[in-house]
């Protein structure tokens, strides 16, 4: 289902969501679009279902998932109910922030009920909620009338999935049906939100919506969030969200992060390090740049053939004899690169190159989120 602006009476596209509302009602699992990353979804009040995600992804236990709805209705049914019997009410401060921001790229936690299995949340005594924007999550949710527990649907440790084709490659054979719906939009994960935390407002996965917007909401003036510069020791000794602990989004390749503010100089350590890597024989290199920030200095030219391979869709990748590049997009842009990124990884991966340097950008808006992730899959980060 290629268009977003999809039609839900258009009889094809109604008897895709009714083939998929017919498995995740058997239980099955499925992958449909979101608007930052596709997701594996199965009935969020079925711990079969539920377990059944854990086993396909092949995900640690104890990381607990996304309940998405479609509707305040449907998160209401899904708080614990108050001591007279009537229906829950979502926390007061969340109010002002699920106005402005969703649907979309916002997850909260809320007080969880009985209703949602343990598997979900892992035993913690909240649990994770997004309402998607997506239009065809969206329409899934309400034809299924129940919520869908939905990790990103890529196998665990690997860069989280943006198109269909990246979920094919990772669960072919494993799930009955992917929902094709074009590339995702914003590129990486939900923003996870805790507001209700005895610590006060923290952002505990920075992601779609960013810092600079949630933090201009009433009530967040003291909003806490990891960057580079302010490591929240406590989250850094007991992280609250457990999925923080893993290794993740990582390819094949290793991954070697150049973290330099100064961009001629985060080019010149790019340089060095593929001489650097290059002294060690015919190695493949990968490099996740940012538009213009990377040219060859003279010297590395005359060796170093450069053909244009191929042009993506928003990003040029350029192969030379052992260099492939593929461009992430402008770096005063960081909604591009967000929406590139795990698209250059993967694209890079399928091109087998044993190593791939990235170019780092500033932590602002989109960027902290690109960056949380770039670190996360670096198994080497160079700083200065
Ligand atoms: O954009 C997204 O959020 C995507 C799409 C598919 O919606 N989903 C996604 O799910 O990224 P996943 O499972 O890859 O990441 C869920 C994150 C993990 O870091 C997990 O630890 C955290 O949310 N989380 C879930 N429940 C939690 C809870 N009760 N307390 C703290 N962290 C929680
Ligand atoms: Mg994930």
């Amino acid at each position: 289902i290629e268009d977003p602006k999809f039609d839900i009476s258009d009889p094809n596209v109604l008897s895709i969501l009714n083939e998929a509302v017919d498995l995740l009602k058997k239980d099955k699992v499925i992958a449909m679009p979101t608007e930052t990353v596709y997701g594996l979804a199965a009935c969020a009040i079925s711990a079969q279902g539920v377990n059944q995600i854990f086993s396909v992804k092949n995900r640690p236990p104890d990381n607990p998932l996304i309940v998405h709805i479609s509707s305040l209705k449907m998160l209401r049914s899904l708080l614990p109910t108050k001591k007279n019997g009537e229906i829950g009410e979502i926390p007061e401060i969340y109010e002002p922030i699920i106005k402005k921001f969703w649907p979309g790229p916002l997850t909260i936690l809320v007080p969880k009920s009985i209703l949602i299995p343990s598997e979900i949340t892992c035993n913690l005594s909240t649990v994770a909620v997004r309402f998607p924007s997506h239009p065809i999550a969206r329409a899934l949710i309400s034809l299924c009338g129940f919520p869908l527990a939905a990790p990103s649907a890529n196998t665990s440790g690997k860069p989280s999935p943006t198109l269909a084709s990246h979920v094919l490659t990772d669960l072919n054979g494993k799930i009955p049906l992917i929902i094709d719906g074009g590339q995702c939009n914003f590129g990486v994960e939900s923003t996870v939100f805790d507001a209700i935390g005895s610590y006060g407002p923290v952002i505990l996965r920075p992601g779609g919506i960013t810092y600079e917007a949630l933090s201009s909401m009433p009530g967040m003036e003291n909003l806490r969030v990891y960057k580079k510069d302010f490591v929240d020791k406590k989250l850094e000794i007991d992280p609250t969200t457990p999925g923080m602990k893993y290794r993740h989004y990582s390819p094949n390749a290793e991954v070697i992060l150049v973290d330099v503010d100064d961009n001629n100089k985060s080019r010149e350590i790019m340089e060095k390090e593929i001489k650097r890597i290059r002294k060690n024989g015919k190695i493949t290199i990968g490099l996740l740049a940012t538009r213009t920030s990377y040219t060859m200095s003279e010297g590395e030219n005359e060796t170093i053939e450069s053909t244009n391979i191929a042009r993506l869709d928003g990003s040029d990748t350029r192969l030379s004899r052992n260099i492939i590049e593929y461009t992430l997009g402008d770096s005063t842009h960081p909604e591009q690169i967000a929406k590139e990124l795990f698209k250059g990884l993967r694209y890079l991966d399928e091109h087998n190159v044993d190593y791939i340097i990235v170019e780092g950008i500033s932590e602002e808006e989109e960027g902290l989120a690109v960056m949380n992730r770039l670190r996360k899959a670096a198994s080497r980060i160079i700083s200065e």
